[in-house]
């Protein structure tokens, strides 16, 4: 029926009404968010480039995560930021080491909190590559036992998942075996499965120190013109029986969380990465943005596009929003 028996604006006349009719929500149910652990006590080191960011020590961390279990928000993805970094990733897989000490502390305070940890080298190993790397090339397969110790140094520490982002072939496989075979098999994998080599990550190399210092990442990494390519990587982790899989960065690769929601019947994470935080604060500082307005669009607008979970930075932030705070 057209123009005016069909008026399209008769379902905006009031908050109520609109409310009613939203077809996307957000709640803080479906956000992680990501902390950055450091060695020490009571570091809280600011991240310049991201504002409300720091680098925190185990017993900061502790507050932290209690802040956020708090706000209602379900699970936190810890990234270590360690002091010591070698050619071989064996500090990474320590089980009495940084992120492991961290796991224990938070399961412990705040047992309610789900607590993720990123499992990949670039952190841990002193060129920051993800992967062990031999004459300038990454060696993949020789990488993929170490990031399994890794991952089962977590599940021993009382991890409850385990989110390998390093994009070395067949890692998923190799950390199910793993935690399989040491009494794990209820561990849950979320892949990054389409992670593209992104210059939103340059504030998150700030953040965990873990710029490579040689060449980039294009080599494991994905090329951003490519779609088709990133099913064929979901599909795969899924094969390799990923419990969730990620699409990353956020804003720029809707239509991939899209076509990956469509292809897959496991949840869909997407991470709001360091730059698209970055860039909506810098734009708010100068006056330009309304941040919560923007903050709130762009992860409505993640959702909308299929994701169930979203790993972002304003976790806290939005959670108070929501609450009606601030
Ligand atoms: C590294 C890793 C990166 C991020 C998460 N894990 C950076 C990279 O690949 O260089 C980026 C997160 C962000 O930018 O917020 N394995």
């Amino acid at each position: 029926m057209p123009f005016p028996q069909t008026r399209s604006r008769r379902l905006r006349g009031s908050p109520a009404l609109r409310h009613m009719v939203t077809e996307t929500r957000l709640p803080v149910e479906s956000l992680i968010y990501p902390l950055f652990v450091a060695p020490g006590k009571g570091v809280r080191n600011p991240v310049s480039s991201m504002p409300e960011v720091f680098q925190l020590s185990v017993d900061e961390l502790v507050k932290e995560a209690q802040q956020a279990h708090d706000l209602g928000i379900s699970m936190i993805n810890l990234f270590g930021v360690p002091d010591k970094k070698d050619l071989t990733g064996k500090l990474a897989a320590d089980p009495d080491g940084l992120i492991p000490q961290a796991i224990r502390a938070v399961k412990k305070a705040v047992p309610g909190l789900l607590v993720m940890t990123d499992v990949c080298l670039c952190d841990w190993l002193e060129h920051g590559h993800c992967g062990l790397v031999k004459d300038g090339a990454i060696l993949n397969d020789e990488t993929l036992p170490v990031l399994a110790s890794m991952a089962m140094a977590h599940a021993k520490a009382g991890v409850d998942m385990v989110s390998p982002s390093d994009m070395m072939d067949g890692r998923v496989a190799a950390i199910r075996r793993e935690l399989d075979a040491g009494g794990f098999s209820h561990l849950p994998i979320m892949a990054y499965s389409a992670k593209y080599a992104s210059g939103f990550y340059g504030p998150f190399r700030e953040a965990a120190q873990s710029a490579p210092q040689f060449g980039d990442r294009a080599g494991y990494q994905m090329d951003p013109a490519n779609a088709r390519e990133a099913l064929r990587e979901v599909l795969q982790d899924v094969a390799e029986s990923a419990d969730i899989v990620m699409v990353k960065p956020a804003m720029p690769y809707l239509d991939i969380i899209h076509q990956v929601k469509a292809a897959t019947n496991i949840p869909v994470a997407a991470y709001q990465v360091s730059g698209e935080y970055s860039m909506m604060w810098a734009a708010h500082q100068k006056g330009w943005l309304d941040l919560d307005r923007v903050m709130m669009e762009s992860l409505i607008g993640i959702r909308r596009a299929g994701a169930d979970v979203i790993l972002t930075y304003f976790a806290k932030r939005v959670a108070k929003k929501l609450r009606g705070e601030k």
